[in-house]
């Protein structure tokens, strides 16, 4: 997830380096060379010997539907007491996935001590890694089934006990059905961003996009609702797209897609 956001984040304009483990197989090899493809800053990327490298299959139905069948692999067990933390004060954003839990809290601990915005893409994972890591993040934005996966049920009680944890957001993702958020500077309010009407192709690495572009809106200075707004830009360019990253947008796309958008669709609303 993380990897795609990274090539979302690159293919937008901005400056994306990836960290994370890798094994020692042929899955490996094309990791690597597809992120330099994608002009993602790979020196993060470490290779641990005897390891097997995380990858999936991915079935997309008629209506752009996907059903991903993941193999996790033993390199996403490897230390991470390797990462070169004192570098993340550089970086104007960090995001983090769940798949590599002990990375992402060193990495998520050192953005929050950094005072840079600490970003979770809380994916599907066993509760206590949610429950540990979401504690460690600024921006929580969960997809429906992450959200399922923490709280079992009451989604809204689950965004305000992160809000509890001490994010100052918390979101989720709800595909067509756009996002829901809560900010720890008006807990009472909850507020929505409709997803952006498309002819839907391909919803495959949607939150990915999402997750990339919003944690470049926010390196890039924008407010929460702004970030999503753009995010949401960019993940509907994508879905109207086959393939994963490979459809994400370029900045000029995202733009004159907003421009044409100017009507309303996709504007924010706000319920309390
Ligand atoms: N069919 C769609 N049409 C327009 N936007 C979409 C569509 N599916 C997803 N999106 C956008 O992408 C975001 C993330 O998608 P979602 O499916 O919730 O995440 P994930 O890919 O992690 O399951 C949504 O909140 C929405 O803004
Ligand atoms: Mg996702």
């Amino acid at each position: 997830m993380a990897a795609n956001a990274a090539a979302a984040i690159a293919r937008l304009g901005g400056e994306a380096v990836f960290w994370g483990p890798i094994g020692e197989d042929a899955v490996a090899d094309a990791i690597r060379a597809r992120l330099i493809a994608d002009g993602v800053d790979v020196r993060g990327l470490r290779r641990f010997d005897g390891r097997t490298s995380s990858h999936s299959a991915v079935i997309v139905d008629e209506s752009g539907e996907r059903l991903v069948v993941g193999y996790r692999g033993s390199a996403l067990q490897a230390p991470a007491d390797w990462l070169p933390l004192d570098r993340i004060a550089l970086a104007g954003a960090l995001l983090a996935d769940v798949r590599w839990p002990d990375g992402a809290w060193r990495a998520l601990c050192a953005a929050r001590d950094a005072g840079i915005p600490a970003i979770l893409d809380a994916e599907i994972a066993a509760v206590e890694i949610l429950a540990k890591l979401t504690r460690a993040a600024d921006h929580v934005i969960f997809s429906e089934r992450g959200l399922a996966a923490y709280s079992g049920g009451d989604s809204e009680g689950a965004l305000r006990k992160v809000l509890t944890g001490g994010a100052l957001m918390a979101a989720v993702t709800r595909g067509a059905h756009g996002v829901r958020w809560l900010e720890a500077a008006a807990p009472g309010e909850v507020m929505h961003c409709p997803a952006f009407a498309v002819d839907t192709v391909d919803t495959l690495a949607a939150g990915d996009v999402f997750h990339g572009a919003y944690a470049l809106a926010l390196a890039e200075g924008r407010g929460i609702g702004n970030a999503v707004r753009f995010a949401a830009a960019a993940a509907a360019i994508k879905c109207s797209r086959p393939g994963g990253r490979s459809g994400a947008p370029t900045r000029g796309e995202v733009e004159a897609f907003l421009a044409s958008r100017k009507d309303g669709t996709g504007d924010i609303a706000l319920r309390t």
